[in-house]
């Protein structure tokens, strides 16, 4: 039995149908492909409730299913339940961000919230770009900077956990 203490992240973006659901996705493979399934909570939620219940976009489950990962999550808004359930609040932009600031309920809990552009491998950008209104190249681009980021995020994880 494992009696370690799971890690438990949750991804936020607006309306937790294309980026926050993404990642939740990408960073699941992530575990899973590791055997660290177990070791994990993983969940996505947005800041605004207008798509409670919904798949993911259509354009970015079709983006996201040729690279192998299938999005199922239905949408749901942030609660105030999940500053105290996750470890890592994890904002894609710099509004989720200052939204969730002015959501949390303590100190304590503010300081779970992070930018997923804190474990970019690169420099180029400091955020996740919201594509709802871009073209087919924006769900690409999302999905190269989640790959990389949540990526990094694991291997951060696994790090400070076996340190
Ligand atoms: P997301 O993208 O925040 O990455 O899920 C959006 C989805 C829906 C809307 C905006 C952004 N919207 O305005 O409905």
């Amino acid at each position: 039995m494992n009696t370690s203490k799971k890690h438990k992240i949750l991804f936020v973006c607006l309306g937790n149908i294309c980026r926050s659901p993404a990642a939740e996705g990408i960073f699941r493979t992530i575990v899973e492909r590791n055997d660290a399934g177990d070791d994990f909570v993983i969940d996505s939620a947005g800041t605004y409730s207008g798509h409670r219940g919904d798949l993911p976009d259509r354009r970015m489950r079709r983006a996201a299913a040729s690279r192998g990962y299938e999005l199922t999550h239905r949408a749901r808004p942030v609660e105030m339940g999940d500053f105290f359930d996750f470890d890592l609040i994890i904002a894609m932009d710099d509004s989720n961000f200052t939204d969730l600031m002015h959501m949390a309920p303590s100190v304590e809990a503010s300081r779970k919230i992070r930018k997923m552009s804190a474990y970019f491998s690169g420099q180029s950008l400091d955020y996740v770009p919201d594509p709802y209104y871009m073209g087919a190249d924006g769900f690409e681009l999302v999905l190269d900077l989640l790959e990389d980021a949540c990526r990094n995020l694991y291997d951060s994880i696994v790090l400070q956990a076996g340190a």
